[in-house]
């Protein structure tokens, strides 16, 4: 038992700290993100192909609050991580409520939105 914890501890020490895992990205966006958002249809939120690098609030027919749509902000990576931390932070007002507080997840999510080109 006891060496079995060792194990345990060193493959968790093993573990790269901050390495953003995109598969598991893709995994928690069609689990949390995934019942209001999709890479390629707006939902009860926008699509998400081609967010990073994209002006907030602008796509096309998408009935954004106010709020988002006068935010002025471009979509970074640094940027999406304090938008899912807490988006009413980011932008007070925003319609969208959902929050990821493990920063590893965020990571990892924002990794996959990256790769919707
Ligand atoms: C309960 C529904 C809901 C969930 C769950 C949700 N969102 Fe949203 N999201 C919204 C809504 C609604 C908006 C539009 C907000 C506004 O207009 O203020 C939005 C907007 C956004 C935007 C801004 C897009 C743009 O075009 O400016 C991003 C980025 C985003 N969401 C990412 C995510 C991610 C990533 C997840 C999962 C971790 C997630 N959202 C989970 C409802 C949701």
């Amino acid at each position: 038992m006891r060496h079995l914890l060792l194990i345990i501890a060193a493959l968790g020490l093993a573990r790269p700290a901050l390495a953003a895992d995109l598969a598991h990205g893709e995994v928690l966006y069609n689990a949390r993100c995934g019942a209001c958002h999709s890479p390629d249809a707006d939902r009860v939120g926008p699509h998400h192909r081609g967010v990073v690098g994209r002006v907030a609030g602008t796509v096309e027919g998408f009935a954004y609050s106010p709020a988002l749509k006068a935010a002025g902000l471009t979509w970074t990576p640094d940027l999406l991580d304090r938008w899912l931390t807490k988006p009413a932070a980011l932008v007070p007002g925003t319609r969208m409520v959902f929050r990821v507080a493990d920063p590893a997840d965020r990571a990892d999510i924002i990794a996959y939105l990256e790769s919707l080109k």
